[in-house]
């Protein structure tokens, strides 16, 4: 899957209270990931989860994600 199809699905409301990354940002990230071949990634701060689906796509392997407002800030979405 290519930054242009996630962000096609994976629609994010930038006026949202916590501002998700910005889609040229999630691309920057796709191809670090894809480029450096990195197949085991922990991030910190998963929010809407635009960043991670960006990783999972470029690294196609399993991806740890935390975030402690994820239920009081995202609903756990
Ligand atoms: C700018 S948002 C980025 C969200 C997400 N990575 C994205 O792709 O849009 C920052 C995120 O960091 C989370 N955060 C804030 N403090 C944190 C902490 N101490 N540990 C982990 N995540 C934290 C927030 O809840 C928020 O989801």
């Amino acid at each position: 899957m290519t930054p242009q199809e996630i962000n096609n699905i994976l629609i994010v409301d930038d006026i949202l209270k916590s501002v998700p990354i910005k889609t040229e940002d999630a691309e920057f990230i796709y191809n670090f990931v894809k480029e450096k071949k990195v197949n085991k990634t922990l991030e910190t701060g998963f929010g809407h989860g635009r960043s991670a689906a960006h990783i999972i796509a470029a690294s196609n392997s399993k991806h740890v994600a935390m975030d402690p407002f994820q239920e009081s800030e995202f609903n756990n979405t």
